[in-house]
């Protein structure tokens, strides 16, 4: 992924992350609702000497006494200055645990000393506080060395008594709560985008250009669910998903403009790719330039053709194979221009009958007959019989289903067909979402790889910019196309 990949997934993921960042905020707060609430109360005492009558006296002991405050500050959180605050007060506590919530700060070049204590209760901080300098300063004056009047050279006296606190200043609740949306936020993006790495089903030209070096020949966006049932290419010729099919057809033409290839192979990883939808809306669109397209259905094990395109499908190409009838008495025009050639009875062995000189014969007998053979097949990962199809054609169709096709099965698929030689004409990127296809193409970027003959016809932003919802089942049969048996 490139830097502004990156960019695209947050974009494009934002609600997502924002969810995330919002949960982590919550989630902040609930935990800080947990924590109990801390009070910090301070006292503030003066530390002075009365002693020196002279200037210079003065200077001395004031110099004396500032030296001493860092230590007298120290003396807080002693046993000496904190034990008798803990009898006076009938503390059920230690020394050293009262100390820990204790604090005495000097700041530079003060005489000051701000005694500052951390309770559960306002009120008790108030105490504690005043409590604890009261006894710095005993301890303090105790210390100190004493005058010629026996009376300490040194006191400390409460300049600022502790004030009650209004609000606790622990938890920080708005501290916690940034934080819990900063972290959720970020976790959101890490989120967002290891799925965008991680992530390996096809879904743009880049993906398909990681697996192989194969042209593409056309992105088919996704048939909503509202358009008219039945086959794209006569339900809305005008449509721009029937234009991405004549886009294949353009590309196909352009593989060789010498000689185009006459008959290819439509097939898939894995089932519901898209093959038999693909194959017919190509004859289609091949019907359109030429008036002798034969469409097979060479899915032995799961045919479809038949019933897309509404006609008996029990006399078929397995009849052909089997000697029964000859080829003329099995193909039925379908409409214009456009013959068809259904599955017949679907056999035990359809890898045995396929590979068969007969089927050899009859495809080589055939080619003879049609300007163009549309060649629909079982998909390639569970059975191997397009493999033989695409050496009997000019190349291989490879559909490879957006969003759902991974760049492992397209490699797989692609491998095998190369491992047996087998000519692959490109791939039809279906199903492609429309808002996607904006994303990655923009309305209206030039077709990238124009360098690759093939692919310069396509018009991206037809191909891509197709609708959105998905064909359903049940508007498979096209009321409007002829009958023929
Ligand atoms: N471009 C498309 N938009 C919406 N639905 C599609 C599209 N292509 C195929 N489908 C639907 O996907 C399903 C499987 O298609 P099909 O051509 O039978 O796949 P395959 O022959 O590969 O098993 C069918 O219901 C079909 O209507
Ligand atoms: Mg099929």
């Amino acid at each position: 992924m490139e830097p502004i990949d990156y960019l695209r997934t947050i974009t494009r993921r934002w609600l997502l992350i924002l969810i995330v960042g919002l949960l982590g905020g919550a989630a902040a707060w609930g935990y800080s609702a947990t924590l109990p609430e801390q009070y910090q109360a301070t006292n503030s005492v003066f530390v002075t000497s009365d002693r020196g009558e002279t200037t210079s006296e003065l200077l001395q002991t004031s110099t004396f006494t500032q030296n001493l405050v860092q230590s007298y500050a120290q003396l807080a959180t002693t046993p000496t200055v904190l034990g008798p605050v803990i009898t006076r007060l009938r503390l059920d506590t230690t020394t050293q645990a009262l100390a820990s919530r204790v604090t005495a700060v000097t700041p530079l070049n003060t005489v000051f000393i701000n005694i500052t204590v951390t309770s559960r209760s306002a009120a008790e901080a108030v105490m504690l506080a005043d409590a604890v300098s009261r006894s710095l300063a005993t301890t303090v004056e105790t210390l100190a060395p004493t005058g010629p009047d026996n009376l300490p050279s040194i006191s400390v006296k409460t300049v600022s008594p502790a004030q009650l606190p209004a609000d606790p200043f622990a938890p920080n609740t708005e501290l916690i709560v940034l934080t819990g949306a900063l972290v959720g936020l970020m976790l959101g993006i890490l989120y967002a985008l290891a799925r965008e790495v991680l992530d390996t089903r096809v879904s743009t030209e880049k993906d398909l250009d990681r697996v192989s070096s194969n042209p593409l020949l056309g992105m088919v966006g996704r048939k909503r669910r509202t358009d008219p049932a039945g086959l794209v290419m006569r339900v809305m010729p005008h449509s721009a998903l029937a234009e991405a099919y004549r886009r294949v057809r353009a590309n196909l033409e352009f593989i060789d403009v010498d000689s185009p290839p006459r008959s290819a192979v439509v097939t898939s990883a894995v089932t519901r790719d898209g093959k038999s939808t693909t194959a017919i809306n190509l004859a289609l669109a091949m019907a359109e330039r030429s008036t002798r397209v034969l469409l097979i259905d060479a899915d032995l094990r799961r045919p479809s053709i038949a019933e897309l395109c509404d006609l008996e499908g029990d006399v078929g190409l397995t009849t052909i194979l089997l000697g029964d009838v000859g080829p003329e008495d099995a193909i039925v025009r379908w409409s214009d221009g456009i013959d068809v050639l259904p599955s017949g009875a679907v056999p035990p062995n359809p890898g045995q009958l396929l590979g068969s000189a007969a089927m050899k014969t009859l495809m080589k007998r055939l080619l003879e007959d049609y300007d163009f053979i549309v060649v629909d097949s079982p998909p390639l990962l569970p059975a191997s019989d397009a493999l033989g199809l695409s050496r009997l054609t000019d190349g291989a169709i490879v559909v490879a289903r957006y969003k759902a096709t991974t760049r492992q099965q397209l490699t797989t698929t692609l491998e095998s067909l190369e491992a047996v030689n087998a000519r692959i004409l490109g791939v039809v990127l279906n199903q492609v979402r429309e808002h996607r296809a904006d994303v990655y193409y923009g309305p209206l970027t030039p077709m990238i790889g124009a360098s690759t003959p093939m692919t310069g016809p396509i018009n991206r932003v037809t191909a891509t910019r197709a609708p959105k919802a998905a064909f359903d089942d049940s508007g498979r049969r096209d009321p409007e196309s002829a009958r023929t048996k």
